[in-house]
């Protein structure tokens, strides 16, 4: 709709403005009075040399489209009315017909790698982890709506010094029955007693660094203990995952790289990169003003950056991605930008393809939630509160209702996620339980539970749309349609700006928008727009809960 338009501008004012150029200034009025979309001519006078008022009085003698109604202008403003009649019937025929793939791109595109969640072994899932888990899957979604082929690859923390660490702490305090009843809380606490007791035993650092070295020559023993602690925290995490509903494709964590970097090294020497600096080899990053990129410490042993890089170029050679998207918290964006940078230095033209998608803290009652000192939220805890909240609001409400269980696991999980989504990524984001649960304001379940409602509302109408007439349906009804029609649009943007809360969004507003439209319109009384209506609730329901899917949210048809 937006390019029709801008088309038809474009040529009432014999192109001489690029189609593009018009669709980006069309602007949604604040008030319906002002139509439905208006073209602010006064940034166009310069471009033609002429006032914005003749610019507009000659858009409006000119203008020939046949889903405009009438324009009016308003103070250099040309402002567009929609012949309601035509697109309701367009957009509400359109979506029974196309149903989920309404939005949904029909030719092929590339693929899309997304490296996000990437939790470390044998830590805590932090609520950093939740939020790249979350927005990464939100992103992988949209980009399959848009047509691209998305690989999900989970970038596991499962090599490092702290290994070697751990397996000296495990030797002398573990127990395995007690780690494998509680892997991630059991490990995790003999790490913070191995700090506490190296404060004391000053060799204990030098135990871990030999441990972590016979590690790195696949030392049987080592071996088998750093594959116990991936597994048993793996297998934790994979609950988290199963409860999000979120499936990746490979689980290539950090180890996977060990065998795969030297060939980067070698080629950063060949092409006279590494530079030695205080032992370490380093590419420098001074004209690009960051400190260098440490690639091998004086010992040989490679970091974080090294295995980075090393993913990177296996990521290309293996699914020739269009682009490599990684979804990691803003404090990490210097570690980005330096490997975006070597590969550039390395003269690969991909390097353009690689971007760091970043997100913002999640704040409690305006703190950052850590994972300090034992003060640890974990996902999970949060996630049982919300589901137990979600099942008490079900007994309130609805206690006869068939599959609670499943339904409060939907509705708490939901609000977690949308709850992270609604906002804009870099934004911080305020964390209250309570808050989120709440079936009025701007939360999952009240998306939830306007789906459920319009779902009830068809079933009594026995699911059937009958002939559809789509006569117009009244004032509360437009904005209704009007974002509808808008859904392919904002699934475009959403990818195109790496950005699942302009879906979010959108999914609160149609919920709204459509309450509106049914707190003044009875849908189910024999006349003859019943159909339409029920066409509208229709497709109403279906895009609640395509957005939700996209969002990585179930929608329950009852609660
Ligand atoms: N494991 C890292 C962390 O918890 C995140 C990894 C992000 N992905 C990457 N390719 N570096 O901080």
């Amino acid at each position: 709709m937006n390019l029709q338009i801008a088309k038809s501008i474009a040529s009432a004012l014999n192109n001489q403005v690029e189609v593009e150029e018009i669709e980006k200034l069309l602007e949604k009025p604040k008030h319906v009075d002002l139509g439905d979309f208006s073209l602010p001519c006064f940034k166009l006078a310069k471009k033609l040399g002429q006032s914005p008022q003749l610019i507009a009085s000659n858009i409006q003698k000119n203008l020939t489209c046949d889903v405009i109604q009438s324009v009016e202008i308003v103070g250099g403003y040309v402002n567009l009315f929609l012949n309601q009649h035509i697109i309701t019937q367009q957009v509400l025929k359109q979506i029974v017909k196309e149903q989920h793939l309404y939005g949904t791109s029909l030719t092929r595109k590339g693929n899309v790698v997304f490296d996000f969640s990437s939790p470390n072994i044998a830590k805590p899932f932090s609520m950093g982890h939740l939020r790249s888990t979350v927005i990464g899957n939100a992103l992988a979604n949209i980009a399959e709506k848009n047509g691209y082929n998305a690989i999900r690859i989970n970038h596991l923390g499962d090599w490092g010094t702290q290994f070697g660490k751990l397996i000296v702490a495990y030797k002398r305090w573990g127990h395995q029955q007690t780690i494998e009843a509680a892997p991630i809380e059991e490990l995790l606490k003999i790490y913070v007693k191995f700090h506490e007791e190296a404060e004391r035993d000053t060799t204990l650092i030098e135990q871990a660094r030999v441990a972590f070295k016979a590690l790195e020559d696949k030392d049987e023993e080592a071996l088998a203990l750093w594959h116990w602690f991936r597994e048993v925290s793996l297998e934790e995490f994979k609950t988290l995952y199963q409860l999000l509903g979120i499936q990746f494709d490979a689980y290539d964590g950090e180890a996977f790289y060990n065998d795969k970097m030297h060939t980067v090294v070698n080629e950063l020497q060949e092409k006279g990169l590494l530079t030695l600096s205080e032992g370490a080899y380093v590419v420098e990053l001074e004209k690009e003003e960051m400190p260098p990129c440490i690639i091998t410490k004086t010992d040989g042993a490679t970091l974080y950056a090294t295995r980075d890089l090393a993913a990177a170029f296996y990521r290309i050679q293996q699914y020739h991605p269009e682009k490599i998207v990684y979804v990691v918290g803003h404090e990490q964006t210097l570690h980005f930008k330096q490997l975006f940078n070597v590969v550039e230095k390395m003269g690969y033209d991909w390097a353009s393809n690689l971007s760091h998608v970043a997100f913002g803290m999640i704040l409690k009652e305006g703190k950052k939630m850590s994972t300090r000192k034992g003060k640890i939220v974990l996902l999970n805890d949060v996630l049982t509160e919300a589901i137990a909240t979600a099942k008490q609001n079900i007994e309130m409400k609805n206690p006869n209702l068939q599959n609670k269980e499943e339904v409060a696991k939907q509705v708490g999980v939901g609000a977690v996620i949308f709850n992270d989504l609604k906002n804009y990524r870099l934004h911080d984001i305020e964390f209250s339980i309570e808050q989120m649960m709440q079936f009025e304001g701007e939360t999952g379940p009240y998306i939830q539970y306007t789906y459920a409602r319009i779902f009830s509302i068809l079933e009594k109408a026995n699911g059937q749309l009958g002939e559809m007439t789509y006569q117009p349906l009244g004032v509360q009804a437009w904005p209704v349609i009007l974002l509808l029609e808008q859904y392919p649009r904002v699934i475009t943007i959403a990818y195109e700006q790496a950005d699942p809360s302009i879906v979010a969004k959108y999914a609160l507003h149609l919920a709204r928008s459509f309450n509106k439209y049914y707190a003044t319109n009875k849908i189910l009384s024999n006349d003859d727009r019943q159909n339409s209506r029920l066409a509208l609730c229709h497709c109403v329901a279906m895009i609640l809960e395509d957005s939700l899917a996209l969002l990585g949210i179930n929608a329950p048809k009852n609660m």
